[in-house]
């Protein structure tokens, strides 16, 4: 494992935000610039998204869903394959946009322009695009943005490590009620098939204190459910001067007044301490909703996968958790066609979803990564194979998790009331189990809690009444 010295904080920069704006007016007389910007991948993508959309808001555009737009924004991911096509499909269909508003910016950022192939790429054969930054330099933006607007040149900035966290980044939330709250970035583990590690740069916590300040001030704001976002929070804290574990962590949020729900995501199995359990299974705010990836049910393909636990060791901690915490939601994700999984390893998979119980389980044809090791590894599963196997899968999930998820028929459980569904005077929120739950209401209830009877269990949904 890498140790960082001592992390350096770094603000973004306000005072490009006031040149950009201050250059508006005459690029666009008597019109307010618009902008369109798209998410792809995880939760931490998200918050990183949500403060560029801050950002570009604070500078006077406007935000809208099409893209005939004077700025286009993508933030990437390139966890798997696909979420790479997909962008390069966009590029092509903004490219003919471009060519009828020549004024239009195109801008990329995030995980898939840490990959030296794809920034090649687009240095290429994408010239239309105007900028491309990574995951290291976000608080740049500004700065970037402003090259944007007085150049007609392509800008390309990737810085390959930082360790440096920027606090202080605005954002513009998708619910004023509930948001996700980073707690750490980047990934030490490097199972074998991810390109995380690469892309994301090592582990970085940030400091207790800075977290406990930004959730008051969001409480304050509103807020009553937060969601702890890490790659691998059980091995928060590590890395600082003075460590602190996950737990220590949980407990000094808990304090907070105001905050309802605390979540957090994701947990690796190999870090996931007795303290934790005890922590959440005494808690009054942790919410009894466990993400636990399991990739793989077979011991040997999870040796090949670098994920430094076994079946045995994974089956114990369930049973560990279930019997401390006997309502607990347990969701995982899971990797189909690794290379070399044989049949035999595939039922070993299916076994241990038979076992889990799981309420939600995420599934995943694996993904070859460039520059990944298990790219390069031999017996590559042929795709029949795979489809075929993530067939059965998929199957079984769904049967386990529409009986696991009916076990709280007929009881009331508490509900924050998120939006409404789309007919009307129908209302949609969430258990602490994480579970959907609609019933009839009035939409000045959103933001709430509510208490509501769980009548009937429609699959991944509960259909009930207030109480
Ligand atoms: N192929 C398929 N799935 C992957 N994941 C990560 N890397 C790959 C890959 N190369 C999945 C893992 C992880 C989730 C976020 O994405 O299951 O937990
Ligand atoms: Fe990828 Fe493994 Fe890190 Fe998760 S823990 S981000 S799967 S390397």
């Amino acid at each position: 494992m890498i140790f960082l010295n001592k992390t350096n904080v770094s603000r973004f920069q306000k005072e490009y935000v006031e040149k950009c704006k201050s250059l508006l007016p005459d690029m666009y007389p008597g019109c307010r610039p618009t902008y369109r910007i798209q998410n792809e991948g995880c939760q931490m993508n998200s918050l990183q998204t949500e403060s560029i959309a801050a950002i570009m808001d604070e500078m006077g555009y406007q935000k809208i869903e099409s893209e005939e737009a004077d700025a286009v924004i993508y933030n990437t991911c390139t966890v798997r394959e696909n979420a790479n096509q997909k962008i390069f499909g966009h590029l092509g269909h903004l490219k003919s946009i471009k060519r009828s508003r020549p004024g239009m910016k195109i801008i990329l950022f995030g995980c898939m322009m840490q990959e030296p192939h794809v920034v090649e790429k687009i240095r290429k054969v994408y010239p239309f695009v105007d900028l491309v930054f990574g995951t290291h330099n976000l608080h740049k933006f500004p700065e970037l943005f402003y090259t944007v607007l007085t150049t007609n040149d392509q800008i390309i900035d990737i810085w390959q490590e930082s360790n440096e966290i920027v606090e202080g980044m605005p954002a513009s939330r998708k619910y004023p009620f509930k948001t996700g709250v980073n707690v750490m970035f980047g990934c030490n583990n490097f199972c074998s098939y991810c390109i995380v590690p690469y892309v994301r740069g090592r582990e970085k916590s940030r400091e207790p204190q800075a977290i406990i300040e930004e959730i008051k001030s969001l409480v304050a704001d509103g807020v009553k459910e937060v969601m702890l976002l890490g790659q691998n929070v059980n091995s928060y804290g590590k890395t600082l001067e003075n460590p602190i574990s996950f737990a220590q962590l949980l407990g000094q949020i808990e304090e907070i007044e105001g905050l309802k729900r605390i979540r957090f995501m994701t947990s690796h199995p190999k870090d996931l301490s007795d303290e934790l359990i005890e922590a959440m299974a005494k808690s009054k705010k942790i919410c009894h909703h466990l993400h636990l990836p399991l990739q793989s049910g077979s011991s040997r393909i999870l040796k090949e996968m670098n994920r430094r636990y076994d079946k045995e060791k994974y089956l114990g901690l369930v049973e560990k958790i279930r019997t401390a915490i006997p309502d607990i939601s347990l969701t995982t994700d899971i990797i189909v066609g690794f290379p070399g999984e044989t049949e035999e390893d595939f039922l070993e998979t299916l076994e241990v979803v038979e076992k889990s119980d799981y309420d939600t389980a995420f599934t995943f044809i694996y993904s070859k990564r460039t520059g990944t090791p298990a790219a390069s590894m031999p017996d590559q599963v042929p795709e029949d194979v795979v489809k075929e196997r993530f067939g059965r899968l998929l199957a079984l999930v769904q049967e386990n998790g529409r009986k696991a998820s009916s076990r709280f028929t007929g009881t009331v459980k508490e509900i924050l009331v998120e939006e409404e569904s789309k007919e009307k005077g129908i209302l949609t929120g969430r258990t602490e189990h994480n579970l959907l739950v609609h019933f009839p209401g009035d939409v000045s209830l959103i933001g709430k809690f509510v208490n509501v009877s769980l009548d009937t269990c429609k699959g991944f949904y509960y259909f009930g009444h207030m109480v």
